[in-house]
């Protein structure tokens, strides 16, 4: 009979659950890296993409996992680095890379790029040589001039985790670090994190037998870790979070509450099905300074929406409330025939769109605590 909690705060959790052996090596690695970034005046995303798993067994032979692939993750963390942002790249062991990612899909498998030129007579040693395809030329060499100056530049870190638990200890300690930057930090958690896993207190340490009949298991929920992250562990940072359904209707109402619940800058919405070409941007109407009664107006390039809260109140004497409660929607779609490599025509992708939007909005809001503290 177990008598531990069914519900762990963020603080009963880190106290109850070991951290994993190389989170000390890795917290390291991460502060010289920040501290590198921060002397050469570069804004740092942490991006976190991939699926969490949840063993079963302390001795691990069983344990669930999820769809996710780190497309986002890895597709975004290109385009961070082309917008000039130093990134740290934690993501899912085995799961999509920047760079590598064009070529590790099954679809696009690199080995099918090479090619085997028999030695020439004029070669010192008679040995076969290696060449890429003529027509695949062009696109990889675009990616290794990327991939090799990213690495000159010493811009990308990358960092592992497996399981739920790896994640929730590397994403607290990583942020901590990032705290130094201050607003300069932004945080893109694309990662598709269990929501549910078992404590190593109630988890078998051998393998589960199967001769005893059907398997039951009662998992406890993890901590919502968006509210210490927001609260205490990064102050400053600009905290993008992601929202995942597969009923549209929910989306938006869901995103909402999140930001109402966490107070963070903005919730990308994305259905499940239509991701890889439509996301809607959710954040919180700043409150504006206007005389009561005066109408409101927030613009975006792009088509907007704006909603108020379930509860909100749409009396007149609520009008301020009203306000406050208020959010602006923003849809990112690009054509869905655009996403699919079709001979002669460059692929577009979404996440493309995504991190110019945060960029330009990062970028605004690092400008005005500037010029708040300036005045
Ligand atoms: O990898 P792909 O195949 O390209 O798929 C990308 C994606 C669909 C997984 C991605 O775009 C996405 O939506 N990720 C978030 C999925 C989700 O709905 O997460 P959530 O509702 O469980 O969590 C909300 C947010 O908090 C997420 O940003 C999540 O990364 C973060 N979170 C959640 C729980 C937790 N304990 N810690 C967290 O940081």
């Amino acid at each position: 009979m177990h008598t531990e909690p069914t519900t762990f705060s963020a603080e009963q959790y880190f106290a109850t659950q070991p951290p994993p052996p190389t989170l000390q090596h890795d917290v390291e690695k991460v502060r010289e890296f920040l501290q590198r970034q921060k002397s050469e005046g570069r804004a740092v995303v942490l991006v976190t993409s991939g699926g969490t798993t949840v063993p079963l067994e302390l001795n691990v032979v069983r344990f669930l996992d999820n769809f996710s692939a780190g497309t986002r993750g890895a597709t975004s963390a290109e385009y961070f680095l082309k917008a000039g942002y130093a990134v740290i790249f934690m993501h899912r062991q085995f799961s999509l890379q920047p760079f590598s990612r064009h070529y590790s899909h099954s679809t696009n498998p690199f080995l099918d790029f090479l090619d085997i030129e028999p030695p020439q007579p004029e070669d010192a040693e008679p040995t076969p040589r290696i060449s890429v395809t003529p027509n695949k030329r062009e696109d990889l060499l675009q990616v290794l001039t990327a991939y090799k100056t990213v690495h000159a530049q010493g811009t990308l870190h990358t960092l592992t985790f497996v399981t739920v638990n790896d994640y929730l200890w590397l994403l607290r300690a990583v942020s901590q670090e990032m705290a130094v930057l201050s607003r300069k930090a932004m945080f893109y958690l694309a990662a598709a994190v269990s929501d549910f896993f078992l404590p190593r207190q109630k988890m078998s340490e051998h393998k589960i037998q199967s001769g005893k009949g059907s398997l039951h298991i009662e998992m406890d929920q993890v901590p919502k870790i968006l509210k210490p992250l927001v609260s205490e562990w990064t102050p400053g940072g600009y905290i993008v979070s992601f929202k995942l359904e597969t009923d549209p209707q929910l989306l938006i109402p869901k995103a909402r509450q999140a930001l109402e619940r966490y107070g963070h800058q903005v919730v990308i919405g994305n259905d499940l099905h239509r991701r890889k070409y439509e996301v809607v941007f959710v954040s919180k109407k700043p409150l504006p300074a206007l005389p009561p009664g005066a109408v409101d107006g927030v613009n975006s390039r792009t088509e907007e929406s704006e909603g108020q809260q379930e509860s909100g109140n749409s009396a007149d004497g609520g009008k301020q409330e009203e306000l406050a409660d208020s959010f602006t929607e923003t849809w990112l779609r690009i054509d869905a025939s655009e996403t699919v490599a079709t001979p002669g025509f460059p692929v577009k992708e979404i996440e493309e769109d995504i991190v110019a939007e945060l960029v330009k909005r990062h970028g605004d809001w690092i400008g005005d605590s500037q010029s708040t503290t300036s005045q």
